[in-house]
């Protein structure tokens, strides 16, 4: 039965009206139109529904929306207003500036049909707050040992995640 929740989705209070046990990713897609998190297998074995809720990675394909009710989404769409708090930029200069990781994946050119890549950017997020100068091996570790599952990619771009990922630890070093 659907209820009323309150979530706080990228810095904004959003009400919802949906059955508690709807899966995070269905609320964010359908009710709030951030098509970002994608569904791809829907049982926590790919990454590319992954958001953060208070920094953590989730898998929101089988999050329930109201474990997120009173904790922080962030969503890809999200990202450049984190990164504008954390450099403390000005409204007109924060409109115009993508995260690190965002500006790194294009550098890079990591996407190829780009379907997993949402998910993979906000495994590098949370990556980089842990670890902000990680190595290879330590790369290589946070993508394919994380727990539910490793994120996959089924067009085979795990090279240049690595390289997006090392770029964008040294533009968020300067
Ligand atoms: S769609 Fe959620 S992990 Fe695959
Ligand atoms: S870029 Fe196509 S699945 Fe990853």
């Amino acid at each position: 039965m659907a209820s009323g929740l309150t979530l706080s989705v990228n810095g904004a209070k959003q009400s919802v009206s949906v059955a508690p046990e709807t899966p995070l990713l269905f609320v964010l897609r359908n009710e709030l139109k951030l098509t970002g998190p994608r569904l791809g297998c829907g049982i926590a074995q790919c990454g590319s529904c992954a958001v953060l809720l208070d920094g953590e990675e989730i898998r929101s394909c089988v999050t329930p929306v109201s474990f997120a009710v009173g904790k922080e989404v962030t969503t890809i769409e999200g990202l450049p207003a984190v990164w504008a708090a954390q450099k403390h930029l000005s409204s007109s200069d924060s409109a115009n500036t993508l995260h690190p990781v965002q500006q790194a994946w294009i550098d890079e050119q990591v996407p190829q049909c780009g379907y997993c890549q949402s998910g993979m950017m906000i495994a590098a997020v949370e990556l980089l707050a842990k670890n902000p100068n990680p190595t290879v091996a330590q790369i290589k570790d946070a993508f394919t040992n994380k727990p539910p599952s490793p994120h996959l990619c089924r067009c085979g771009t795990y090279a240049a995640i690595i390289d997006a990922v090392q770029r964008a630890a040294k533009a968020m070093h300067r």
